[in-house]
């Protein structure tokens, strides 16, 4: 069995329901359950016994040395992280928290349980970090992409508490020469993304008359990655990535933010059109004709970083990873999706996603 972190989230939901569809091998998922977390992102799993779910903390030492012992893993998968800049920038705390604490207490109770193994399977024991391409800091335009030799520059507290993440599973590696890959990727889009990030907020406000908020002059440019396509490069990486290595993660798809909301309002006319749905917009009143007139430049982010770009060849050359989806496929995928789980956003946005956690959990401890 697989141990996999936050699997309740963005990516490792998407992750844990790739894995299933592709093999029975179980997955113990941990996940506190954080706002982040949504446990409708894993409903079609409701029946499946392989599928171990425990609502816990990556920070709580007592609980992970007893799952580490009691489920016998053969590899960790950490997705589980603090994940949205702007609210580091407000509260950094829990960034610390979770990302920092959360992964050296992960990687301490993995240390004591691989160093009671025997072979063969303390050779085969894979500790497998999901970070980000934001630890290597802001390009200017014609910078060359990040390769997995960049300097770590990390410019917000979201970032540092990444790159301080990955600098403690690094000395892992070379201290107690822990079998540990470390992926570098960038960002993600796809199903079940939650909507405070770029892509499904503009979907989601727009479906609903709101404004679309572009953050300084919506130049900024971000390396836009399929969420499966990362997930099938982490499953790659953990079967066939020399351990103490890292890879990058990427699609090779540099957009501006602007054009990535342009995007989606010309998608959205196409396949949802304003008035066919009487979509309003909720500040001025009046009937939304074309999505695209809900643009609205707000305030930049504080230390907004500029570009990202992944230099993705080390996977390709080595373990002959590459994307399956190109942007154009990714993103009209992605605008579908969220037009035909209008019930799983309702769900988040009202709040009742959280209901079946209060039902299940109430007052309990974990
Ligand atoms: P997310 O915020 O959607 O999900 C994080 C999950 O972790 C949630 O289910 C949350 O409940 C859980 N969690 C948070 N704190 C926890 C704790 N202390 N203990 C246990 N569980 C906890 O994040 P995501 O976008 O799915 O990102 C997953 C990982 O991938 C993160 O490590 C992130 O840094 C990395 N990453 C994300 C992107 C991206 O574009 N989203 C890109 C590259 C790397
Ligand atoms: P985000 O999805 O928060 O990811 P990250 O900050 O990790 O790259 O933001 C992607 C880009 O979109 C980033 O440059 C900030 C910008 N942005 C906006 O312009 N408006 C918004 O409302 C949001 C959430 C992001």
């Amino acid at each position: 069995m697989i141990f996999v972190t936050g699997g309740a989230g963005f990516i490792g939901s998407n992750f844990v329901l790739h894995w299933f569809a592709q093999n029975e091998e179980p997955v113990l998922n941990l996940d506190a359950l954080t706002y982040a977390g949504n446990l409708n992102n894993l409903t079609s799993l409701a029946n499946n016994s392989n599928h171990h779910f425990i609502r816990g903390n990556i920070c709580d030492s007592t609980l992970l040395n007893r799952l580490f012992n009691e489920y016998s893993p053969r590899a960790v998968v950490h997705f589980a992280a603090e994940s949205h800049v702007d609210r580091s920038i407000s509260s950094p705390e829990s960034f610390v928290q979770t990302n920092v604490m959360g992964t050296f207490r992960l990687l301490e109770a993995a240390r004591s349980y691989w160093s009671s193994l025997q072979p063969p399977e303390k050779d085969g024991f894979r500790y497998l970090h999901v970070s980000t391409d934001e630890v290597y800091g802001t390009l200017l335009p014609n910078d060359a992409a990040f390769t997995e030799k960049t300097p770590y520059a990390p410019n917000s507290p979201y970032s540092a508490s990444k790159a301080a993440s990955d600098h403690l599973v690094r000395s892992y590696f070379h201290t107690y020469e822990m079998p540990v890959l470390t992926t570098n990727c960038s960002n993600n889009y796809g199903p079940f993304h939650f909507p405070e990030k770029l892509i499904p907020l503009m979907i989601v406000n727009a479906l609903a008359g709101q404004t679309l908020p572009i953050y300084g002059d919506g130049q900024q440019i971000r390396d836009w990655l399929y969420v499966e396509d990362h997930c099938s490069g982490i499953r790659r990486v953990l079967e066939a990535g020399t351990c103490g290595e890292t890879y990058n993660i990427g699609g090779w798809n540099e957009k501006a933010n602007i054009d990535i909301v342009r995007t989606l309002c010309t998608l959205l006319d196409e396949l949802a059109p304003a008035n066919d749905r009487s979509v309003i917009n909720q500040k001025t009143g009046a009937p939304v004709q074309h999505y695209a007139e809900l643009i609205t430049y707000v305030p930049d982010r504080p230390g907004h970083d500029r570009r990202y770009a992944i230099d993705a060849r080390k996977i390709e050359r080595e373990l002959g990873w590459k994307p399956a989806e190109t942007f154009d496929t990714g993103i009209r995928k992605t605008v579908e999706w969220y037009l035909n789980n209008q019930q799983w956003v309702a769900g988040v946005m009202d709040g009742s996603y959280r209901d079946w956690v209060a039902q299940q959990y109430g007052s309990k401890k974990t």
